[in-house]
């Protein structure tokens, strides 16, 4: 079954349709920019244009840069503050005219890495971490997600270690690998001590540039990079997504 997996970032949206028994992109995905000030109305405009593009009548799901519980957004850091409590669902059902399910990107993120990536056939706990616009974390505990975890925000030197230790950061702070990497240490020492995971996995838009940073890194635990890269989002969006189409079947 295809699903149209949709990625929102604080600095890209993204989408795709997705086969989700393989985890396969079925065409090419579109990237537009995310509209500033991302308000739930323009933001709603670009999921649209993504659906549209793919001329899209099934299922969708998407990721979203926030916590998200049953549908409503709880906190957006990244995007415009008129988020806080709107039900994302039912916005961009009215977009699309589509059935949506809309989650925390990093769980997303994790969805498709424990399926089709890095994470296939782990046990204990698996922490996946997404170092893009802020840092978004997903946990899996034999493979069951602990949704909406938000270890990205957890405090480092007095602030979110998103503020120090995002890719976002390392781009504005113009840090070079090794300087990063040094924060990223910090950061990945706390988490290890707060949650001795078996396997951290590293996953958005820092994930492709995994060779320049990861050798700087020292861990008493295995770190890989995601397998699917930046489109990890995108994926596990669409299997997400998977629920809402198996309501949507059940009420036929
Ligand atoms: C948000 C998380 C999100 C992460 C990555 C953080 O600022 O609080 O919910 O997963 O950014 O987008």
């Amino acid at each position: 079954m295809d699903i149209l997996g949709i990625d929102i970032g604080g600095t890209g949206i993204k989408g795709a349709p997705v086969n989700i028994s393989t985890g396969k992109l079925r065409a090419e995905r579109l990237r537009v920019l995310t509209p500033r000030p991302a308000t739930p109305v323009k933001v709603a405009k670009a999921v649209k244009t993504i659906a549209r593009h793919f001329n899209w009548r099934g299922a969708i799901g998407v990721g979203f840069p926030g916590i998200v519980q049953h549908g409503r957004v709880i906190t957006a850091a990244n995007l415009h503050k008129a988020w806080v409590g709107e039900s994302a669902q039912a916005l961009f059902h009215k977009a699309t005219g589509a059935a949506v399910q809309v989650v925390n990107d990093a769980d997303a993120a994790g969805l498709a890495e424990m399926r089709f990536g890095a994470g296939r056939r782990r046990k204990g706990k698996v922490l996946l971490l997404t170092f893009g616009t802020g840092i978004g974390s997903a946990l899996f505990v034999d493979g069951k997600l602990v949704s909406n975890t938000e270890f990205g925000h957890v405090q480092i030197r007095g602030k979110a270690a998103e503020r120090r230790a995002s890719d976002a950061i390392r781009t504005k702070k113009k840090l070079g690998w090794k300087k990063w990497a040094r924060r990223v240490q910090e950061y990945l020492n706390h988490m290890v001590l707060l949650l001795s995971p078996d396997l951290i996995i590293i996953g958005g838009g820092a994930a492709k540039d995994y060779q320049k940073f990861a050798k700087y890194i020292e861990l008493p635990v295995e770190m890989i990079p995601a397998q699917n890269g930046n489109l990890a989002g995108i994926v596990g969006a669409a299997l997400a997504g998977r629920n809402v189409s198996k309501k949507t079947r059940a009420k036929k």
